[in-house]
């Protein structure tokens, strides 16, 4: 027998408040703030490392603590050499979200702050895996394609690094500016899917690497980060502009989800569109691929018309990464590379101020009815 009333369900959690947090607000509207500073205005100023150190720390770094954040994210971005021998452990075809998201797990035990749940020991962790994060992604891809993995340049910043490490060549001002940018615009974005499972795990006082892990799984799903991947792959499926009306019509036709468009909190664009449009029509420019970015627009367009969806960030970003001479395999590392600094900021608020997070299930199955010795089944 039934002894509660039927209560308010929303699918997919839609629209359901499941935490407060300092860190982050996505306004439905199209806003995008990091402890209250709009992304529009320092998102193609700030560097990743005061974005990240921003939202650990709830504020601005000065000269001396960005300088020192700096550092110490450089003195960890090698990983143990254990880790580096499991990479080479993969299967070649491993896709390297699963290489990432089983790097993490590993890093865990070679961690000395593991089972330290205090801030000042997130924090720590939160530098480390920062760095490694990063590493993993390029480290691995080096290892996936027969090659070795490079010592990292300290003297360069996070981004610069990425750059260099995945290929041996220090990157141009204006490519590390870029890449800085893009970081910025993915560095967080609240109870997204891999955040709020980052939140779910820590919330059972689980570590902070017990939570990324959860996280890089979560992300790497195409409903999600993986939607970077795969409108790659549309893109290339589409091939010219002059094709992209007809080609998402017949999509659409089939019940088709269009990767690159939508978004469960903006109904009216999501904020971090303008800047990633403008980065690849300036990359469109620069690389004379400007075809990309005429299908991407076409598509807005005939998507707006048909359906009244709007794009959302990871369809720039697919053209964006491939002008900067990004396989699409590493399109969703590099939207974890940035992630990571808003999964530890989140793990650091939840383990800060603690409640365990389980929701309840409405139930829909056969009501009480009576168990059925063995004879009695037919
Ligand atoms: N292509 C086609 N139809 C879509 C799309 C899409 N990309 N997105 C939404 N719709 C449709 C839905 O099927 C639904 O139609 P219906 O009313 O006929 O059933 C309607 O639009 C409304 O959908 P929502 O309720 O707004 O979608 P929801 O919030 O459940 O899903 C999601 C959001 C998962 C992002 C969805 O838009 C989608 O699958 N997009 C493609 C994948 C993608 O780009 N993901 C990246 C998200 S951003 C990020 O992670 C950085």
């Amino acid at each position: 027998m039934a002894t509660e009333k039927k209560p308010e369900y929303s699918p997919g959690l839609a629209g359901v408040i499941a935490g407060e947090t300092a860190i982050c607000w996505v306004d439905p509207n199209a806003g995008l703030m990091y402890r209250g500073y709009d992304i529009h205005e320092m998102g193609d100023k700030a560097t990743f490392e005061e974005v990240a150190y921003l939202l650990l720390n709830g504020e601005l770094p000065n000269g001396k603590q960005l300088k020192d954040f700096k550092q110490q994210i450089a003195a960890q971005r090698d990983l143990p050499k254990e880790v580096v021998e499991m990479l080479r452990l993969l299967p070649k075809s491993t896709h390297p979200m699963d290489m990432l998201r089983t790097g993490v797990s590993m890093l865990s035990a070679f961690d000395k702050d593991l089972s330290d749940n205090s801030h000042d020991a997130n924090i720590r962790k939160s530098i480390r895996l920062i760095a490694r994060v990063s590493t993993l992604i390029t480290d691995g891809w080096r290892i996936l394609h027969g090659e070795k993995p490079l010592p990292e340049k300290p003297e360069l910043s996070q981004a610069a690094n990425f750059f260099y490490k995945l290929n041996g060549k220090a990157p141009e001002a204006w490519q590390t500016r870029m890449l800085d940018t893009i970081f910025n615009l993915y560095a967080d974005h609240e109870f997204n899917a891999s955040t709020f499972a980052a939140r779910v795990t820590s919330s059972t006082l689980a570590g902070i690497y017990a939570a990324v892990t959860s996280a890089c799984g979560t992300l790497k799903g195409p409903l999600h980060g993986g939607a970077n991947e795969e409108s790659m792959k549309m893109l290339e499926d589409i091939k010219t502009p002059d094709r992209a009306e007809a080609w998402l019509k017949k999509q659409l036709a089939a019940k088709a989800k269009i990767m690159g468009f939508g978004h469960r909190v903006y109904k009216k664009g999501d904020s971090r569109v303008p800047i990633m449009r403008k980065i690849a029509r300036d990359l469109g420019k620069r690389t004379g691929k400007e075809n990309w970015v005429l299908i991407c627009e076409k598509l807005e367009e005939v998507m707006d018309r048909e359906k009244g969806l709007c794009a959302n960030v990871d369809l720039y970003a697919a053209p964006v990464f491939w002008m900067l001479g990004f396989a699409p395999a590493l399109n969703t590392p590099l939207f974890a590379a940035s992630r990571v600094a808003g999964w530890c900021a989140h793990v650091v608020e939840q383990h800060d101020n603690n409640r365990l997070i389980r929701p309840r299930s409405l139930y829909t199955g056969p009501q009480l009815r009576k168990y059925p010795g063995p004879a009695d089944r037919s």
